[in-house]
């Protein structure tokens, strides 16, 4: 049987060393040299060439390398096995801390204080006064970043597929949820996985619901977001501010007019990077699973596409 890392473009030494730990060298293969397609049961991928995976015809799962599913179940030929993924709660704590410090930078007016300095000006300004944030995703990294919020203090509000019971925390499901969520929030928190549903949530009907003084953060995909459409919102006042830390084309191209916006933070895709250790000890874990003929951990739901 062979373990395969179907992972291009991208370092793999850390990650190969980790793995050779606890499984044995000889069933690690690294796409695309791969000696015997048939033996490969087992895939670890993240954003692979679509396609690349039909060759496995005995192919029995498939394990994100990341907490995102959507550029597995995107590939057209993609085998009908389970796919899982990671769930890992100090990633939830990365991602919770990265959004609490965005807010925290915009209430705190530092963009302003930055310029100020640059020009030797004193001139206080008293922190803004909007607290209430709306969370879209209430799952394992939204529900965490709901509870961080909630207990710095932020009113806080979420929606979700299925309805959730969180204790302060206003929840809401559907088109009439989401408008009344969208409509009160002050920071709006894109939280959501990426499918055929949540393409190009954040748009320019959303935008002009969103108080003007409102601020976008997005840590899900680039693709929620209809960036021509954010552009325009910013430039005429209709949203205030946008933190984004996730692109439709990974890195962001170098023309690309988000750069450019003084009203835009950009982060490379940092609030929650995959931890190694943690990621391999679940993705192992699965791969013995799977030989024993026993249930994974973290499985998507096929019929949801998370
Ligand atoms: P989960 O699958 O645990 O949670 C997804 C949440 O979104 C659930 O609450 C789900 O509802 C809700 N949801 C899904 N579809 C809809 C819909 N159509 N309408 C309303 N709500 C919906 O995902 P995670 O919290 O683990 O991760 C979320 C995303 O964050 C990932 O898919 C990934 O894209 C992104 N991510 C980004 C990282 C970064 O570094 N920027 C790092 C890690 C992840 P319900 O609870 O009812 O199922
Ligand atoms: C992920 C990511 O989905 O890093 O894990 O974006």
């Amino acid at each position: 049987m062979t373990f395969l890392v179907n992972i291009p473009n991208r370092p793999l030494d850390k990650l190969i060393t980790r793995l050779k730990q606890d499984i044995p060298e000889n069933e690690i293969e690294i796409w695309p040299d791969v000696k015997d397609p048939d033996k490969v049961e087992f895939a670890l991928v993240w954003k692979h060439q679509h396609g690349s995976l039909k060759a496995f015809k005995n192919l029995k799962a498939i394990s994100s390398f990341g907490a995102g599913v959507d550029s597995i179940i995107s590939d057209p030929d993609l085998p009908k096995v389970p796919i899982c993924r990671i769930v890992d709660p100090d990633l939830a704590v990365n991602m919770a801390q990265y959004v609490l410090t965005m807010i925290q930078h915009h209430k705190l007016r530092l963009p302003q204080f930055n310029q100020q300095q640059s020009e030797n000006l004193w001139k206080p300004k008293s922190p803004r006064k909007g607290n209430k944030v709306g969370v879209l995703g209430l799952g394992q990294l939204g529900r965490k970043t709901a509870e961080v919020l909630l207990n710095a203090g932020f009113d806080v509000s979420g929606w979700s597929r299925t309805l959730k019971d969180i204790d302060n925390v206003d929840c809401y499901t559907g088109d009439s949820g989401f408008k009344t969520l969208v409509t009160n929030s002050d920071y709006l928190v894109c939280l959501l996985p990426l499918t055929d549903k949540t393409h190009n949530i954040l748009n320019a009907d959303v935008f002009s619901m969103m108080p003007n003084h409102a601020v976008l953060i997005n840590v899900a995909r680039g693709e929620h977001v209809v960036d021509d459409d954010l552009i325009v919102a910013l430039d005429n006042q209709v949203i205030d501010f946008a933190y984004l830390d996730v692109f439709r084309q990974e890195p962001l191209p170098a023309e690309h007019p988000f750069w450019s916006s003084t009203q835009i933070q950009i982060t490379p895709h940092v609030s929650a990077v995959t931890n190694v250790e943690t990621a391999v000890t679940q993705i192992v874990e699965n791969y013995y699973l799977q030989q024993q003929i026993k249930p994974l951990k973290n499985v998507i739901d096929p019929s949801a596409n998370y």
